[in-house]
């Protein structure tokens, strides 16, 4: 089964791992995180309280959303605009994390995530394709690194895009993210049992991606350089 599930919390190097790895593998990627933060956006441009659980979750079915390749990156289409920019905010991430803890929301996107799982095959980029998801996955990666090293990242990020930024703020939402994520009663962030857990603190994207190369090889005889 060629399918890998990469979890962490936000600033483990998840998705730039996930996006090397889709691209050299050939195989397509499911951005889980982006669902969550696309049906936040919706919610929040139709006005609908981020605890009205039933609205929330009937948004969630008829969501029309598009992930398109446009030869660099990845056009996130909701009902046909590129919204991609506008998921990036911190607005956007935090009423991503409300969303996200609210059961009949998770289970309204369950299908559509198992949906990307299609030949050559996948790489699910969340915080529960290896737990709840895709708990059959052949590889599985629990991507982690300490708030303070993912702070940085985030400031480095936001400081080249020209924004004027305070690590000391940005590294209090990531606490205050990172503690609903991983306390929640609902499909928790945490490392499935039979995950294999890589902290990036001192480490290259590359020398991350390397690492799960090696587990694709061993697991699913498949060499790729
Ligand atoms: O990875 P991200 O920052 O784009 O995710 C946005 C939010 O969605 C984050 O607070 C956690 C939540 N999320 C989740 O609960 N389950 C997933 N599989 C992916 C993201």
């Amino acid at each position: 089964m060629n399918l890998i599930t990469i979890d962490g919390p936000s600033g483990s190097g998840k998705g730039t791992v996930c996006h090397i790895l889709a691209s050299k593998l050939g195989w397509n990627l499911l951005d889980s995180g982006a669902l969550y933060r696309i049906l936040a956006y919706a919610a929040l441009q139709k006005n609908i309280a981020l605890e009205d659980e039933k609205s929330l979750a009937a948004l969630a079915i008829n969501l029309n959303v598009a992930f398109i390749s446009n030869g660099i990156g990845v056009d996130t289409l909701l009902n046909g605009e590129n919204v991609g920019d506008k998921l990036r905010t911190e607005t956007v991430a935090q009423a991503a994390s409300k969303v996200a803890s609210i059961q009949v929301v998770r289970d309204a996107l369950l299908a559509r995530q198992k949906a990307f799982f299609q030949a050559p095959g996948l790489i699910a980029d969340g915080r529960d394709m290896g737990t709840v998801v895709f708990p059959d996955a052949p590889v599985k990666i629990f991507l982690d690194a300490s708030a303070e090293e993912r702070a940085q990242r985030r400031f480095n990020q936001l400081q080249n895009k020209g924004f004027d930024v305070n690590i000391a703020q940005i590294l209090s939402e990531i606490k205050d993210r990172d503690y609903r994520d991983r306390n929640r009663t609902v499909a928790p962030l945490r490392p499935a049992n039979d995950a294999l857990e890589i902290d990036s603190t001192s480490l290259t994207i590359d020398e991350v991606v390397n690492q799960v190369l090696d587990v694709v090889a061993l697991k699913l005889n498949l060499t790729v350089k």
